[in-house]
């Protein structure tokens, strides 16, 4: 399987650090599906249990920061953005209590949801704020340094 959901310059949302958190979430997603179809000959719940939990984590790290740079910057959509990711990880959830149950081929395909929408998240949703953010720079506007240091991003936030 090629990797087909590589980041490039066309998904950028504008912040080099989500960016790269992006890019990440992309690669080891893409790994983990790839693992997983690898995995398969034999029983893959083992694979995935190990795997997923990387995954969740590194996403859920990575929902948090955005939640707060975008609160931060005052993005009007804000909130909405915060049950979507509130929403994914529902989802994901939801998946996972019933995984013990499931067939290999059913985590197979769960595994593909998760890439795609992992892919959906950086090329459509994250695109609104993507917008606004290139709204904020071409209008020169500077977040605060305390504010960017309270979310950990300070130096890191315009390029
Ligand atoms: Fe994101
Ligand atoms: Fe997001």
């Amino acid at each position: 399987m090629s990797n087909t959901f590589l980041w490039t310059k066309n998904y950028s949302v504008g912040i080099d650090l989500l960016d790269s958190q992006h890019k990440t979430l992309m690669e080891l997603t893409d790994n983990f599906v790839l693992g997983c179809i690898e995995a398969t000959s034999g029983d893959i719940k083992p694979y995935f249990k190990k795997q997923i939990t990387a995954i969740l984590d590194y996403l859920v790290l990575h929902f948090r920061m955005e939640e707060q740079l975008l609160s931060i910057l005052k993005f009007p959509a804000a909130a909405a953005h915060r049950r979507g990711h509130a929403r994914c990880m529902g989802e994901i959830y939801y998946w996972l209590n019933e995984i013990n149950s499931l067939k290999s081929q059913v985590i197979l395909s769960f595994t593909r949801y998760l890439r795609e929408r992992i892919f959906d998240h950086v090329t459509g949703e994250d695109q609104g704020y993507g917008r606004y953010i290139l709204h904020l720079k071409r209008r020169g506007f500077q977040i605060p340094r305390s504010e960017c240091a309270l979310a950990g991003t300070e130096n890191e936030v315009y390029r």
